[in-house]
């Protein structure tokens, strides 16, 4: 994490990303319909720096984080890396873990080599990096693996005598072992269990702060991004409908969706209410119209771009003044509901 006023080149600029997918569709009349799951997203990002990404699932958080490694090709849009354009037809440097850009996935068991133990897998990686003999490698790799809670024993075993969680922890450290630019942790500590999830998030961050690489930390859970980010992107199906500092958007939301996840996350409600609409069939204007607090006849009419609330703060919403007296005027939380799971 930096300080924000540090001026430094963006390590990511990437512009108005779509991302389809062709669905067939079933019955009489069969046939292929788009299904857009990222809509015209921008963002950038510092080295140093760390983005959260949240949002409901299938909203397009992994959509988007394939296309900025490199490994999905967008509809539209421009990804630079360092200045540098992605060249999405190289997908197999990318996968095979090789470039500036890394990618922790939520499942990754296809990421690891089978027949290699976890110490040669992360090995392997600062052998490429650095180019040192196996025999320092491994020192650097047992090290790290140590870092992230995996200890000798564990680390000597292959990819199929290890649990998702400990495979997942392997995976953050051959992602760091390779030095990205810029790591794309996509629900990478979500299968782990809290005090592993915090030994990781630790490792994360010492790692961020030590090696200077851009973050994009991606979640459904609000309240582990908090931990990490600097700024935070809040989507909601394929569109950015709020981003700003992590405070800012975590303690003064400023999207009636952000206030619903920031809410949930307090135990002040159990969920954002009712079901989010197929991607397939979107509503017209405002994409939360249909679950909204504030809605009103004009929300339907046509979508609200991004506007300034201050600064770097910017919402999808145009009635966001609104929200405060809206939730003021909610009926407190019911606590002894909830007080049984505290
Ligand atoms: N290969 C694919 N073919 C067709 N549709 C897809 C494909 N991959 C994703 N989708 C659809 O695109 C939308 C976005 O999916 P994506 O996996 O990006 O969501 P997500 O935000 O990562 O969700 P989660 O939190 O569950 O991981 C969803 O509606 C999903 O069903
Ligand atoms: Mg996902």
């Amino acid at each position: 994490m930096v300080a924000l006023d540090t001026p430094s080149p963006p390590v990511l600029e990437a512009r108005d990303i779509e991302v389809t997918y062709p669905v067939a569709l079933s019955g009489w009349f069969g046939g292929n319909v788009l299904l857009r799951a990222v809509r015209g997203v921008s963002l950038w990002m510092r080295a140093g720096e760390c983005v959260g990404l949240v949002g409901e699932s299938g909203c397009g958080k992994s959509s988007l984080g394939r296309v900025l490694a490199g490994l999905e090709r967008p509809a539209a849009g421009t990804v630079l890396i360092d200045g540098r354009p992605v060249q999405w037809g190289r997908q197999r440097a990318a996968r095979r873990h090789r470039g500036p850009v890394q990618m922790v996935f939520q499942n990754p068991y296809a990421s690891l080599n089978p027949r290699m133990s976890a110490l040669d897998a992360v090995a392997e990686a600062f052998r490429y990096r650095e180019g040192i003999d196996w025999r320092s490698a491994r020192n650097r790799a047992r090290q790290l693996l140590e870092e992230v809670g995996i200890e000798e024993a564990l680390a000597r075993r292959y990819p199929a005598a290890l649990s998702g969680g400990q495979r997942q922890r392997v995976a953050v450290a051959r992602a760091l072992a390779c030095r990205p630019r810029l790591l794309i942790a996509d629900e990478a500590v979500s299968a782990l269990d809290v005090s592993v999830q915090a030994q990781t998030l630790n490792t994360l961050r010492e790692s961020q702060k030590r090696l200077g690489f851009g973050m994009l930390f991606i979640s459904h859970d609000i309240s582990v991004v908090r931990h990490l980010a600097d700024r935070i992107m809040v989507m909601y199906l394929g569109r950015i409908v709020e981003e700003g500092p992590a405070e800012a958007v975590l303690d003064a939301p400023r999207h009636p969706y952000t206030e619903a996840l920031t809410a949930a996350a307090r135990w002040e409600a159990a969920s954002v209410k009712g079901e989010p609409p197929s991607p397939l069939s979107p509503p017209p204007g405002c994409p939360y119209h249909t679950r909204c607090p504030l809605a009103r006849n004009t929300c339907a009419a046509a979508e609200p771009p991004l506007q300034t609330v201050d600064g770097d703060h910017r919402t999808a919403c145009p009635h966001w003044r609104e929200l405060n007296r809206t939730l003021a005027r909610q009926p407190e939380p019911d606590v002894s509901a909830t007080t049984g799971m505290l």
